[in-house]
């Protein structure tokens, strides 16, 4: 039998959708409600466990590099939360390619990237070790498409008796309800099916969520309904009104030569995220390198995390409002520490028809004319990007030209560190 970590405590609404053996679990949820947490320690026990000797689970994202820094990350803290210093000796961590094998079980977990078109087709083909391939995960599972789960469905296939009579064959997907209009509610919510088995959870069923989160959940409540709908209440949003689609989030080479240019953005905060990021400029496109956001800090911690983060040589665009803490971070080696500056480019400007454009939406138009490429690595600014929304009409509920000023942070520090870039465009079109 296995040795567990006697610190391990599930959040209990969980338990059914832990212990049904329906061919599809589906975990919709608000953000922080829990569930990639549940479904990580979830599956670490179940596969060091001999009662499910012979299961191997496949983990799927949309791209690897996704994986290692959300399930391959959260299935590994899993492992130490569950066996503690025993950790080592019973798993067997790879980072490259990424692979957890269980060293008493044989189990292995098996990542893998839907769209990354190498990776597809190896799907057909994975190899275990002991067993077969019985569970899979689709995390963050709106990214995927219906067709895909046909593919993943004829992966479990075949009798499980013959090698155990305790295995069974499941598919476990988490995300927020971003849209009523995507597959997955028409799929598995809008039909009743003996083979679903579908839950929902929020961040208020979460015991172990901090009462700074609550605090920042309820901000967004009033600053943003329909954000807090998705992400607080884990309730079917919509996805119009997405400021930026302009996005990719992918892999690549982060050092200096890859770049024309770098500079780097940060956006202060307490209660809100304090956000550094490295910007590299290539080609007319921005990339985002790298990132640092922490809630709840002073000055000086975040100054002894960002250590050896970024290149204090790099302009530090920062929000102007807090010179005090600007001149904390020139103190700190970031010499070119500086207020992002009114400019004429970044001044409210009346146009015609009454139509004020503001500083941030010129900035906002500046970086949708551009891809943006995003490191996987920074997951808080992916987070961001992908739910920064502009305001609604209470009346008429069409979309306004002005987004909504919560969950913003590390876009507040991509627009900053931006500045140099727009500047030199905006003096282009004096000139001309
Ligand atoms: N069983 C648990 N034990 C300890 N902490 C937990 C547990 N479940 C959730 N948490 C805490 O709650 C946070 C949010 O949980 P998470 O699983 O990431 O939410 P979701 O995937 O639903 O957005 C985690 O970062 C962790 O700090
Ligand atoms: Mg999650």
């Amino acid at each position: 039998m296995i040795n567990v970590n006697q610190n391990v405590e599930f959040n209990k609404n969980f338990k059914d959708f832990n212990e049904t053996k329906c061919r599809y679990r589906i975990a919709k949820g608000s953000a922080g409600s829990g569930k990639s947490v549940n479904v990580a320690m979830d599956f670490i026990l179940k596969l060091s466990d001999p009662y499910y000797q012979g299961a191997n689970l496949l983990v799927l994202r949309k791209t690897e590099d996704t994986n290692r820094d959300s399930t391959f990350a959260e299935l590994e803290s899993a492992i130490i939360k569950v066996f503690g210093n025993y950790a080592e000796h019973v798993w067997k961590i790879t980072r490259n390619p990424l692979m957890m094998e269980c060293k008493t079980t044989g189990s292995r977990i098996i990542f893998r990237g839907m769209y990354d078109e190498k990776q597809r087709e190896k799907i057909k083909s994975i190899t275990v070790k002991v067993g077969k391939l019985v569970w899979i995960w689709l995390e963050e599972a709106t990214e995927f498409e219906e067709s895909d789960i046909d593919i993943l469905d004829d992966r479990l296939r075949g009798n499980l008796a013959e090698i155990n009579p305790n295995l069974y064959y499941q598919m476990t997907f988490t995300f927020n309800p971003v849209s009523a209009s995507h597959w997955i509610k028409a799929k598995f919510f809008d039909v009743e099916d003996p083979d679903y088995f579908t839950h929902h959870s929020t961040y208020l069923q979460n015991r172990f969520i901090d009462e700074a989160y609550h605090k920042r959940m309820m901000r967004r409540k009033e600053r943003d309904p329909d954000g807090y709908r998705v992400y607080g209440l884990g309730d079917w949003g919509e996805l119009g009104g997405l400021i930026f689609t302009n996005f990719e989030v992918k892999e690549f080479d982060t050092t200096p030569d890859m770049f024309d240019s770098m500079y780097l953005g940060q956006d202060f905060g307490y209660n809100h995220a304090n956000a550094i990021l490295t910007l590299g400029f290539k080609d007319g496109d921005v990339y985002i390198c790298n990132e640092l956001y922490v809630y709840e800090k002073d000055t000086s911690e975040i100054i002894q995390l960002a250590e050896g983060k970024f290149n204090k040589n790099l302009v530090m665009w920062c929000d102007s409002a807090e010179p005090d803490r600007i001149h904390m971070w020139k103190k700190a080696g970031y010499y070119r520490a500086q207020g992002v500056k009114k400019t004429p480019f970044q001044e409210e400007k009346v146009l015609a028809g009454a139509t004020k454009k503001t500083y941030i939406n010129s900035q906002i138009d500046w970086l949708k004319q551009r891809k943006i490429f995003i490191h996987p690595s920074c997951v808080n600014t992916i987070k961001e990007i992908q739910q920064w929304k502009w305001k609604k009409d209470r009346e008429t509920n069409l979309y306004i030209d002005e987004p909504v000023d919560i969950n913003d942070d590390a876009m507040a520090a991509l627009r900053y560190g931006c500045t140099t870039k727009m500047q030199q465009r905006a003096s282009l079109l004096e000139v001309l």
